[in-house]
């Protein structure tokens, strides 16, 4: 076969999207040069690619073998140009790396300290939800993962690097906030709580966390954002249950209070997670020593106050 790196790239870029005007907008080029660069690779295999069912296009069983041997090719090529960039020293180099969001306040003080030290070091910073940062890991699209506690899976290497605590947050004129007392989980029952989406670590640690011990929590509005949480706490639309990372502002300016409740704050943990099925490209390994390091220790240390 005599195919080229570029045929292979379009191809792969016409198969991940399943639309040759979607490749073509992602690779900038026009349609026709991509149909172009396809019928050329299908000519050069001799077996059609992909298929026509209706209006849309659909692999082949070639098309699928194309594919995932496509996808290792440009796995192989990324690590050949890290490692390249590794030898040729000066701390060069690629690191993709994505965040919860609720870690977003603290990771990016530590990606801002990581480039003081590694300047040659470039980012691609994806801050987003978790369902997304499981799947980046699974499908090698980020190599470093910043959130809580990652599911079991045998492919995943978890490494914990700080406290997490989750706390109940109330406006300060909220009667629980007036209590001096510690709260009773029982007296929770009472209030209703705006709550962070199924998915969100957040919520799968808070509704774990009452229902072992049989405390039934009204949920009440559902949000995809610690920012949506706080503000609708803040305008007294019920309690909310948020990262204590995610509060620094809020106590500050005391628009918002940690209410003293018996049992909390829930402890949990960050990790940073990688998929043990793709080789770690030396500026992730850079980072994974970086975090461990004395250098990274001050901007780690916000503990909750006890
Ligand atoms: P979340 O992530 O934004 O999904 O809640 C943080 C966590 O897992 O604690």
């Amino acid at each position: 076969m005599n195919t080229t790196l570029r045929q292979l790239t379009i191809f792969e870029a016409v198969a991940k999207h399943l639309s040759f005007t979607k490749a073509a907008q992602t690779l900038h080029l026009t349609q026709p040069a991509v149909s172009m660069q396809v019928g050329q690779l299908e000519e050069e295999v001799g077996l059609p690619l992909f298929e026509r069912v209706g209006k849309k296009i659909v692999l082949t069983e070639a098309g699928q073998e194309m594919f995932h041997y496509c996808q290792s090719i440009n796995q192989q090529l990324k690590e050949l140009d890290d490692v390249m960039e590794a030898l040729k020293g000066g701390g060069k180099g690629h690191l993709r790396i994505s965040v919860a969001t609720t870690a977003n306040s603290f990771a990016t003080r530590l990606i801002s300290a990581f480039t003081h030290k590694y300047p040659g070091a470039t980012f691609a910073l994806d801050v987003t939800n978790r369902k997304t940062l499981l799947e980046q890991l699974a499908q090698n699209e980020a190599d470093l993962v910043l959130m809580g506690q990652p599911p079991e899976n045998k492919d995943l290497e978890p490494h914990a690097f700080m406290a997490n605590p989750l706390v109940i947050i109330a406006p300060p004129t909220h009667p629980l906030a007036r209590a001096k007392r510690k709260i009773g989980l029982h007296e929770l029952e009472q209030e209703t709580f705006v709550v962070r989406e199924k998915q969100s670590g957040t919520r799968i640690a808070m509704e774990r966390f009452f229902s072992e011990r049989h405390i039934n929590i009204k949920a009440g509005m559902e949000m995809t954002s610690n920012s949506t949480i706080k503000h609708s706490v803040e305008a007294g639309l019920g309690l909310g249950l948020v990262s204590y990372h995610t509060l620094e502002l809020e106590l500050e300016t005391q628009r918002l209070v940690i209410l003293d409740v018996e049992e909390f704050p829930i402890q949990r943990q960050w990790h940073v997670v990688y998929n043990r099925n793709y080789r770690l490209p030396p500026m992730a390994q850079a980072f994974l020593t970086f975090l461990h390091s004395a250098e990274a220790a001050p901007l780690l240390d916000f503990d909750f106050p006890t």
